[in-house]
C-alpha cells in the first residue's frame, strides 16, 4: 500500500509520549480503548465561576427557542435557570438508588461487578441531588408509553452501550418475558424490541460516529484511528430514528494527531491528511449536527448527545496516592471544586459548547461530565470479564489492570438516563 502522509516531524518528547502511548494502547485496548490518556494541550485554569462567553450565548439560545415550539415528548418544563446538571451526590442508606444487578439479565459481562466479586454495595446508595430543586422522578410507564411505536437509538463506544443497557434495564422489568426481545443484528446494530409497544431501543456502535478503523465487528482493537469524513454508512441505520443519543470522546483520544482518509476504506492507494485531534474531533461534531439537521425533523424527533465520560487513572488528582487509580476507592469524591474537565479536557468542552451554540438542530446536551467526575468508586475496577486471565504479576498488582473508564452497572449511567428522562419530558 502506498501512504501518502502529509505530516510534521514531531519534537522527540511528544514522539516518546506517542510511543508510549501506543505501548499502552496495544496493552490495554483489547475490547476497549481504555488505554486513556491526557489531552495534550496547554493547561489553563481560568476562575471557575467564570464561564467562557460561548455558555451565556448557547443558554441564550435556548431559551429563545423554547419560547418558538414546544419540543415533542415534552410533558411538562423544567424552570429555566434550573440545571440539572449542577449538583451533588446524597448517600441513602435506606435506599438503593437504582435496581439489582441480578434483576436485570441484559448487562455485559464487561460490567457486572458485583458478579465478579466486588466486595462493596455503597456505590449504590449514592443519589443525585441537583442543587435547588428535584429531578423528576424515572417514569418507566411514561417511557413505555411514550415510545409507542418508536425508534430510541443510542449511538457511540462502548460508554454509549452502557447507558443503552442501563434504559433497557430501566425499563424491561414493566415488559413480560415474551413482550421482549435483545438481539444483534448487522454489524454494529443491537436491538431491544418491545412487542406491545411496537418500539424498539438500539444501540449502534460507531465509535468515533463518522465511519473509521473501529467500525464493525472485531475491529475494536484498532490503535491507530483513522476516520473518513462521512456518515452515509452510519446514518443509514439512524434514519427513522425518534429519539437519537449521540456520545463520541475517548476513542479520538489516544493520540494527538487523527489521520483523516481522504477517499475510501476500500481504495487500493490511500490517501491522509493529518489532523491535530481537537480539529478531528470539530469536525465529528459537525458532521453529527449537519446530519441531524438533514435526517431529523424537530417536529417529530429529538436529538441528544451524551457529553464526556471522565476516567479515574490517577488518584493524585483528587488528592490521592501519587501512584493510585481508582482501583479500592469505594466513596465518591467530595471536593465540590474537583473538576476532571479542567484537567485537562477543558479544550474538548468548549469545542462541544462552540459547535452546540452554533447549530440550528435543537440538540439537548446531557452535560454529565461534572457529575460523573466526582464518582471515582463507580468503576469497574478488576471486577469484571478479563479477556485473557491477569498474569501472576498484575495479580500481585490489581491496580495494574483495573478499569478506570467504564462503570458498573447498575451505576452512574442509571442517573444519566434519569436525566435524560428528565430532558425528554421536562426540557
Ligand atoms: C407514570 O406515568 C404514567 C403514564 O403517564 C402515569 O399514569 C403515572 O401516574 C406516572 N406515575 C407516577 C408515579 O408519576
Ligand atoms: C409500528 O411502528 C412503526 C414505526 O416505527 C410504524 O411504521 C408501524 O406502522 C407500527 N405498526 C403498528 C402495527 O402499529
Ligand atoms: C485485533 O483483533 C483481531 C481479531 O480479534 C486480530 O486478528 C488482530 O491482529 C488484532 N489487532 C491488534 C492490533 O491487536
Ligand atoms: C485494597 O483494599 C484491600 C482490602 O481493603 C487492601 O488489602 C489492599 O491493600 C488495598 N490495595 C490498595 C492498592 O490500596
Ligand atoms: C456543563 O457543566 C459544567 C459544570 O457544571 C459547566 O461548567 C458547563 O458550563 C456546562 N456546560 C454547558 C454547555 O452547559
Amino acid at each position: 500500500m502506498n501512504l501518502t502522509v502529509r505530516e510534521t516531524r514531531l519534537p522527540p518528547l511528544v514522539f516518546t509520549l506517542l510511543a508510549f502511548i501506543s505501548f499502552v494502547a496495544i496493552l490495554y485496548s483489547y475490547d476497549f480503548p481504555w488505554a486513556f490518556t491526557p489531552f495534550h494541550h496547554q493547561q489553563r485554569f481560568p476562575a471557575l465561576n467564570d464561564p467562557p462567553p460561548s455558555l451565556v450565548e448557547l443558554k441564550h439560545k435556548k431559551s429563545e427557542k423554547r419560547k418558538e415550539t414546544t419540543l415533542p415528548f415534552a410533558v411538562g418544563k423544567t424552570p429555566k435557570d434550573f440545571d440539572i446538571f449542577s449538583g451533588r451526590w446524597v448517600w441513602n442508606e435506606e435506599k438503593q438508588s437504582t435496581y439489582e444487578e441480578s434483576e436485570c439479565p441484559y448487562i455485559l459481562p464487561q460490567l457486572t461487578c458485583q458478579e465478579h466479586g466486588r466486595p462493596d454495595k455503597d456505590y449504590l446508595f449514592w443519589h443525585w441531588q441537583p442543587h435547588g430543586c428535584n429531578l423528576p422522578k424515572f417514569n418507566a410507564t411514561l417511557m413505555l408509553e411514550a415510545l409507542q411505536g418508536k425508534r430510541m437509538l443510542f449511538v457511540g463506544d462502548s460508554l454509549s452501550r452502557g447507558q443503552f443497557i442501563s434504559m433497557v434495564c430501566l425499563l424491561h422489568g414493566m415488559v413480560p418475558e415474551n413482550g421482549k426481545s435483545m438481539k444483534s443484528s448487522y454489524d454494529s446494530l443491537s436491538v431491544f424490541k418491545l412487542k406491545d409497544y411496537n418500539a424498539t431501543i438500539e444501540f449502534y456502535w460507531a465509535p468515533l460516529l463518522l465511519e473509521s478503523n473501529g467500525d464493525g465487528v472485531g475491529n475494536d482493537n484498532v490503535t491507530e484511528r483513522i476516520i473518513r469524513k462521512s456518515m452515509d454508512k452510519h446514518g443509514k441505520f439512524w434514519e427513522g430514528a425518534d429519539v437519537v443519543v449521540f456520545g463520541t470522546y475517548i476513542w479520538w483520544m489516544t493520540s494527538l494527531k487523527l489521520k483523516i482518509l481522504k477517499g475510501s476504506f476500500t481504495d487500493e492507494v490511500q490517501e491522509f491528511e493529518i489532523l491535530q485531534t481537537e480539529d478531528a474531533y470539530r469536525m465529528g461534531i459537525q458532521s453529527m449536527l449537519e446530519w441531524a439537521e438533514r435526517n431529523m425533523d424537530p417536529k417529530k424527533t429529538r436529538v441528544f448527545f451524551t457529553g464526556m465520560s471522565p476516567s479515574h487513572t490517577r488518584s493524585i488528582q483528587w488528592g490521592g496516592e501519587p501512584d493510585g487509580n481508582c482501583y479500592n476507592e469505594t466513596t465518591p469524591i467530595k471536593d465540590p471544586e474537583y473538576s476532571w474537565a479542567l484537567n485537562s479536557h477543558e479544550s474538548i468542552m468548549n469545542i462541544i459548547d462552540e459547535e452546540f451554540s452554533r447549530t440550528r438542530v435543537p440538540i439537548s446536551f446531557l452535560n454529565i461530565t461534572q457529575l460523573s467526575s466526582y464518582r471515582k468508586d463507580m468503576h469497574t475496577q478488576i471486577y469484571k470479564q478479563q479477556w485473557s486471565p491477569p498474569t501472576p504479576e498484575q495479580l500481585a498488582n490489581p491496580k495494574s489492570y483495573a478499569d478506570c473508564v467504564h462503570w458498573c452497572l447498575p451505576g452512574l449511567q442509571d442517573t444519566w438516563n434519569e436525566l435524560l428522562f428528565a430532558k425528554i419530558f421536562y426540557p
